[in-house]
Formats: C-alpha cells, structure tokens, sequence
C-alpha cells in the first residue's frame, strides 16, 4: 500500500484538478519513499531537498491554477482560498528551511503535517468549489 493513496472521495469533479492532486500525491510517496532508501545522513539530505523543491514547485503550479480560474469565473471564496494556499507554502518553504540547517534526517511529524493538511485542503476547500464550476461549464 502507498503511503499516500488517491480514492474517489477526493474528487473535485474537475478533471484537471483532480489530475493535479493524483501528482501532488505522487510526490509526497516519492519524498517518503527516498528517505527510506538513503543510506546516509548526508545522502538523505541531498535527496529530501531535492525532492522536497520539486514538491514545493509543483504546489505553487497547482495553486495558481485554481487561483487563475477562480479570479477568471469569479469564485466567492477566492481570497480565502488563496489565504490557505499561501500559508501553506509558508509551511513548506519554512520545512525546507528547517531541514536545510538541521543535523538530523526529515522530521516525520512536520511531515505526516504536511500531508494531512493538504488532505483536509482537498476534501474541505477545493471540494467547495467542484459545483460552481461544474455550474459554469467545467468538468
Ligand atoms: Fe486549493
Ligand atoms: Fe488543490
């Protein structure tokens, strides 16, 4: 079993949406996966970082994403929504940053942190808005 796994509860009812958090879940596996498979302290460190940059890329692609098209079919909750995005790439920015000038390999708490955050963002937030813009013609 994955560490972190895709189920249909997590549809937004936006394909390309859901397409972007089947990835974003991908990568979480991968930075979990490769922690495992270092050998050294110093060869888990190399691997997180650059696993952990690839993740926090492709968060801030996926988040203005949705940010673009709630600004472009004038989604109510956008400066909310936009709120949760940007304190969570704080969190992230702010986990590289401890794990860049720590001695010790990744922290699992800040970790598994990350994870159901970003758990609870899909299923609460980004499940909001699967109906209005189902409504205005996007699946
Ligand atoms: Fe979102
Ligand atoms: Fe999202």
């Amino acid at each position: 079993m994955e560490f972190f796994e895709w189920d249909e509860g997590f549809s937004t009812k936006i394909q390309r949406f859901d397409d972007d958090h089947k990835k974003l879940l991908t990568l979480f596996n991968n930075v979990y996966h490769r922690v495992f498979e270092c050998t050294s302290l110093e060869e888990e460190r190399e691997l997180t970082q650059h696993t952990l940059v690839e993740l926090l890329d492709y968060v801030k692609y996926h988040f203005s994403a949705e940010e673009e098209l709630m600004i472009q079919l004038d989604y109510p909750q956008y400066l909310e929504h936009k709120k949760e995005h940007g304190s969570y790439i704080a969190e992230v920015n702010n986990f590289l940053d401890q794990h860049k000038q720590g001695t010790a390999a990744l922290s699992f708490p800040t970790f598994m942190f990350l994870k159901e955050w970003i758990t609870k963002h899909i299923l609460v937030r980004d499940k909001e808005y699967g109906q209005f813009f189902n409504d205005k013609g996007i699946r």
